[in-house]
């Protein structure tokens, strides 16, 4: 690894009128896997065997095959040395550990030299279902099997250069590149043969969201289309109202190839989407009730 290394410094939070939010680091820290505590070691093993149990069916086969190809499992926290070899091997990929969020411009960085930052604390006993920033079980177990998919990890770096162009051209940019990694890599789904599966992280490593994207009848499942997306609102506090479905991993990697450049432009002009409308020519898989649904709050 070519970035300095800090001593790990847990996450400091500093109250602002959004609550208590992490106060970002750029350190790139050695996983202090020494420490890590019998209790964190458990937290690791009961969310594992609790999503290990309701994801055959529902995750991606591909992200269920690679998961088992790394290596990991529920009996303790993988060590990143351990899974990067395999990781290397496969795609080029590496892990690096860090405090938690990490400002843009760092985070599309290090996606783009393929280094995918893992959050290296893991959540509370008391924190097993919710909380409001990554941590090492959303990290490692959601966002890094797919890193073993050479076509995927090939659209991540992909990204990541995105993410650094973007960066250069403005905000509004950068809000829409954040929207299509928010509605594929965080809460996507894919068409398989037996039915939609899910790829996104923050679905795969979340217990209720697994059912409720594929199974409750209030969302919107809506075919895949990079400028719909991008122009989408989302859900930070709540289960996503929209879910998209890619067709393959392919069909993402060819969407997302042309420069962006031109795209931003047209759409900086337009409105922008709530979170759980339908639009005219969308393909919609399931057009959701809306039940449950908090009118406000779309980001
Ligand atoms: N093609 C995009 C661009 O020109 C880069 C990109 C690729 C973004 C893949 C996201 C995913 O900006
Ligand atoms: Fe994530």
């Amino acid at each position: 690894m070519e970035v300095a290394m800090d001593t790990p410094r847990r996450v400091e939070h500093q109250l602002t009128d959004k609550g208590y939010v992490p106060v970002y680091t750029t350190a790139v820290v050695e996983q202090p896997w020494g420490e890590y505590t019998a209790s964190d070691h458990e937290v690791w093993a009961t969310l594992f065997k609790r999503q290990r149990e309701i994801l055959p069916g529902r995750a991606s086969s591909e992200f269920l095959a690679q998961q088992e190809a790394m290596g990991m499992a529920s009996d303790q926290i993988p060590k990143f040395d351990d899974l990067n070899p395999v990781l290397r091997k496969a795609t080029g990929w590496e892990l690096i550990g860090v405090e938690g969020l990490l400002p843009e411009l760092t985070f599309f960085e290090h996606l783009a030299n393929r280094r995918f930052p893992v959050t290296w604390w893991i959540r509370k006993p008391d924190q097993l279902d919710y909380l409001s920033e990554p941590d090492l079980f959303h990290d490692l177990f959601g966002h890094v099997p797919l890193l073993m998919n050479p076509v995927f990890a090939d659209y991540m770096a992909a990204y990541g250069r995105g993410g650094v162009k973007a960066h250069g051209i403005g905000q509004d940019a950068l809000v829409n590149l954040t929207r299509l990694y928010w509605y594929t890599v965080e809460f996507g789904l894919i068409r398989e043969k037996q039915g939609l599966r899910i790829y996104g992280s923050g679905i795969v490593s979340s217990k209720g969201e697994s059912i409720h994207c594929l199974e409750s009848k209030a969302p919107n499942r809506i075919g895949f289309d990079l400028e719909r997306i991008m122009r989408t609102r989302y859900r930070i506090d709540t289960f996503q109202k929209t879910y998209f479905v890619i067709d393959s991993y392919e069909q993402l990697m060819e969407a997302t190839g042309p420069d962006f450049s031109p795209i931003y432009e047209k759409l900086a002009a337009l409105p922008s989407f709530p979170a759980g409308s339908v639009q005219d020519g969308d393909q919609v898989f399931n057009r959701g009730t809306g039940e449950g649904w908090l009118d406000d709050g779309d980001v």
